[in-house]
């Protein structure tokens, strides 16, 4: 017999069914026993009765979390017995034999409630279970269907996704980053990606136009309740467009989405407002303004644009840096002053933020598509000749190749589900989280390697003393 999937089960009253899943609890009472069954698509109560005498003696000894396969009849429920708030609310199984798939230890961690109380290393340890429970298999679902919706949006917008590279060498946007060693090249490193910045650009050089991508970035930053070290963004770039362009696709498909997937929430004002980042720093004191006019409200979704960041910004060590990254293009009446190396720190960039709720949810620019001009941020920057040859020159380079002129956005996936689903940190939307320490508690990395294998890398470890 075909198996029957849970959620389908109102659907076959008075059939004969095959079912498989999960003990979600074992209720016995006298001779009747119940029993739970949970599936992917839903859960359903079964009994089992005397008179299947093998079934009944085996629904006896099952527990939570075994895995089994259960043949039965669907049976309406007694009017007075129906609950009209589960999907299985009107059926019940008359369990007919029970075929046991797999059994269970006692789970370490309860998986039926929310798991709100339960410790976070132990449910990061045992992610496996605390997986099964319905609240973190909505959130997994959710984003699913999220990306889904961002990538229809995107292909009906005729962009193509490409896979950019996870082994690369160093971008520089600010954060540190993981470096790979090279086995055949000792002495040399790869990097994994901040994000796809450069590569997202050079698809423009390649003649793409319209770029997507949903890809891994890798930070080795200390993480926080809306950062991981690796996390995903909804990445994309285009060509000849300007900010306009950029903010006018990412608003329709932003409003869109929560009209789709989140109808029970309302967005506070539409078109989303608009504040530089200059007032924003003046009257809210925060480059992330809260704008929602009920922060109790947990249906509301406050978007705001941050426009007009500043190109440059002055570090603890007196250093410039690039306030984004160096990839930014300034804006037009700022650009006579950037040339000429005056007033840096007043250069504005064509740089915007997407802010959600007092979270910052994307950022974004018009790019520079000029070698000379991508030169002088290097040079503003302090970088000598020699390192921006060795660091950047494929940019430098590849800006000469007729470039043209290209912005683009990159929204986190983790913080955008986080937001949607009402969770207080990403790590309650990433099926496998680290913690806080950036430590997989389930698998136990980061961990030490096999000497061998340090030795084919060139890489000799010196005890701390
Ligand atoms: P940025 O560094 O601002 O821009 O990152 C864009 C968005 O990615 C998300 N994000 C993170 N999410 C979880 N954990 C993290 N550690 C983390 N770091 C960033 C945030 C953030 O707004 N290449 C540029 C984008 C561009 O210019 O197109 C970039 O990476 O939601």
């Amino acid at each position: 017999m075909q198996r029957t999937y849970i959620g389908e089960l109102n659907k076959k009253v008075g059939e004969e069914v095959k079912i498989c899943g999960w003990v979600d609890v074992r209720r016995d009472h006298g001779k009747l026993i119940f029993i739970d069954l949970r599936d992917m698509s839903g859960k359903v109560q079964m009994v089992a009765l005397p008179n299947h005498k093998e079934a009944h003696t085996l629904a006896n000894t099952v527990r939570s979390e075994w895995v089994l396969e259960v043949s039965g009849k669907v049976n309406a429920r007694p009017e007075r017995m129906v609950n009209k708030d589960e999907v299985n609310g009107s059926v019940e199984i008359e369990v007919l034999s029970i075929n046991v798939l797999n059994e269970a230890l006692t789970p370490a961690i309860d998986v039926r409630g929310d798991g709100i109380e339960i410790g976070e290393d132990a449910r990061l340890k045992y992610r496996y279970l605390d997986l099964r429970r319905p609240r973190m298999q909505k959130n997994i679902r959710d984003r699913d269907k999220i990306i889904s919706f961002f990538r229809d949006y995107m292909h009906k917008e005729n962009f193509v996704e490409i896979e950019t590279p996870i082994l690369m060498k160093g971008t520089p946007e600010g954060s540190r980053e993981y470096v790979v060693p090279s086995r055949l090249e000792n002495g040399k490193f790869y990097v994994l990606p901040q994000s796809p910045q450069q590569f997202k650009q050079l698809c423009m050089v390649a003649g793409f136009e319209k770029y997507f991508q949903i890809a891994r970035c890798f930070r080795d930053e200390d993480t926080r309740g809306d950062r991981q070290p690796e996390f995903t963004q909804f990445d994309y770039e285009m060509s000849f467009v300007d900010q306009e362009d950029v903010l006018k696709l990412t608003e329709k498909m932003f409003i869109e989405l929560v009209t789709k997937l989140y109808p029970e929430k309302h967005i506070t004002q539409v078109p989303f407002p608009r504040i530089t980042y200059k007032d924003s720093m003046e009257k809210f004191g925060s480059d992330k303004p809260d704008m929602r006019k009920n922060k109790e409200d947990k249906n509301e979704l406050s978007f705001v644009w941050v426009v007009d960041f500043p190109m440059f910004e002055k570090g603890e060590d007196g250093k410039l840096s690039a306030t984004h990254h160096p990839f930014c293009a300034v804006k037009d009446e700022d650009l006579e002053n950037f040339m000429a190396g005056k007033d840096l720190l007043s250069i504005k960039a064509k740089a915007y933020d997407l802010v959600l709720n007092q979270l910052e949810l994307s950022s974004g620019s018009v790019r520079i598509h000029k070698s000379d001009v991508q030169k002088k941020v290097f040079e503003h920057l302090g970088i000598s000749d020699d390192d921006q040859q060795k660091r950047f020159g494929h940019m430098l380079e590849a800006f000469k190749y007729g470039t043209p002129p290209h912005a683009g956005f990159a929204p986190g996936i983790d913080r955008i589900v986080m937001i949607l689903n009402n969770e207080p940190n990403i790590r309650e939307v990433i099926a496998f989280a680290k913690t806080g320490e950036g430590k997989d508690l389930m698998m136990g990395s980061p961990s030490e390697i096999p000497n061998e294998q340090l030795r084919d890398l060139g890489i000799e470890i010196k005890k701390k003393k």
